[in-house]
């Protein structure tokens, strides 16, 4: 789970309807306010059938509200209160119904009336449907949530998979991990609205039989980092990996790839309709010149075999070659792992892949590790990220390295528009 504090400060008004993912809820509380958020909940009657409002309480330290009369409010309008305080409203779950009444605007019970009196440009409503996938495919909701998108609602999900009545199909509620990851989302600055990101992440695994191959340290845990936090951003992100064990960070699209000419392939087209390009993938240098068809014997040799080597594309200077060519676009983002002269070597790289920006790191002290500290090297200048130097984990340097980003296209020449 995760110990980040990324909703410090903020205040989520989280609103229960009826749906057996009320049990769902309890947890996503729990996440929320461990990420510094205070709760508020507010419950339907339904909901209460579900789950009660005495457990909601507990978790989020506050008492629950379930009626627009309940008299603890002091100037009996909890509907304004509620809605006023909240940096967001969150519907988890959200029946049917529920979401038929907010298409209609109806407002005859507390949530619904908190809803429709929020402050849309400073509180947004997102709404996480729960139910089963007839209901969910059903024309009426489809048209449902359509108007709700139209007027501006985010709709969170919903997942696929297996239901509580026992089939299997859309409408399941998203997981509270997943649900809290989009709320953090929904409510980071949109600094890179729209653009284009294209990433690459992880090593690379070059066979050289079919059991064995050439690989590296990578993790993939800077390019997911730098992934997430550019669809926090606002961007609409390419994620290119080799190899890793790690999830695709939510509404993320992600390729999968083994070997660097698969990268190769698979970016060299995606680059020509990006705006930015971020290299943070390891590629091999060098691939077997030859793949064995099957697993090289130990059995009966005398002596260890030894195979050729040669060279693999490199892909970002594939792609700097376009950008240049291109009036600049993409923006292209190196990363280089070094081992001592950081400066040095990453403005040696800069130059010699023709690249606006490079990020050098110390490769030993960031492989596989969840923190790292950052150098960002430019032709004219270079700084550190953090400021001071001292390593801090990879999505917040990724959420710096965005803001930086945006700074960068900002200045630049010519307009990158989506
Ligand atoms: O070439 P070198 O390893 O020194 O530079 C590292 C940078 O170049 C990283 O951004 C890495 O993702 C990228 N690279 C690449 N294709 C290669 C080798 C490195 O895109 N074949």
């Amino acid at each position: 789970m995760s110990e980040r504090t990324d909703l410090q400060g903020r205040h989520i008004l989280l609103g229960l309807t009826g749906g057996i993912a009320c049990y769902k809820s309890a947890e996503l509380v729990r996440l929320l306010t461990k990420a510094g958020a205070t709760v508020q909940v507010v419950m339907t009657e339904a909901a209460a059938a579900f789950i009660t409002p005495v457990t909601m309480q507990a978790l989020s330290g506050r008492a629950v509200v379930m009626s627009q009369w309940d008299a603890r409010e002091p100037n009996n309008m909890a509907h304004i209160n509620f809605s006023r305080e909240a940096d967001a409203i969150v519907i988890a779950p959200a029946s049917a119904d529920f979401i038929a009444k907010l298409a209609q605007g109806r407002a005859d019970e507390l949530l619904s009336l908190t809803c429709l009196a929020r402050p849309r440009e400073t509180c947004p409503l997102l709404v996480a449907p729960a139910m089963n996938r007839e209901m969910w495919g059903h024309p009426a909701t489809q048209r449902n949530v359509s108007l709700l998108e139209q007027d501006g609602t985010t709709i969170l999900g919903p997942g696929v998979g297996d239901q509580a009545c026992g089939e299997v199909g859309d409408g399941r509620m998203l997981e509270p991990e997943q649900l809290l990851e989009d709320i953090v989302a929904a409510l980071a600055p949109k600094v890179l609205q729209w653009k284009r990101i294209l990433i690459t992440a992880g090593p690379t695994f070059e066979p050289i039989d079919p059991v064995r191959g050439i690989t590296n340290h990578s993790s993939g845990k800077m390019g997911y980092a730098l992934a997430r936090a550019a669809r926090e951003a606002g961007a609409i992100v390419q994620l290119v990996s080799g190899p890793v064990h790690l999830p695709t960070p939510r509404g993320v699209h992600r390729t999968n790839v083994m070997t660097a000419q698969e990268m190769y392939d698979v970016v060299l087209p995606l680059a020509a309709q990006s705006d930015v390009f971020i290299a943070t993938a390891a590629v091999a240098d060098w691939r077997p010149a030859t793949l064995s068809e099957h697993k090289i014997k130990k059995e009966g040799k005398k002596v260890a075999p030894t195979f050729e080597l040669t060279e693999n594309p490199d892909i970002l200077a594939a792609v700097a070659q376009q950008a240049n060519a291109a009036d600049g676009v993409p923006y292209c983002v190196g990363f280089a792992a070094e081992s001592e002269h950081l400066l040095t070597h990453s403005r040696a790289k800069l130059q010699r892949k023709q690249i606006p920006l490079i990020i050098g790191n110390l490769g030993p002290a960031t492989f596989g590790r969840d923190d790292n500290a950052l150098l960002v090297v430019d032709a004219q200048s270079h700084h550190a990220l953090p400021n001071d130097g001292i390593a801090v984990d990879k999505l917040t340097l990724a959420r710096a390295l965005m803001l930086e980003l945006a700074k960068r296209l900002a200045g630049q020449p010519r307009s990158l528009q989506s």
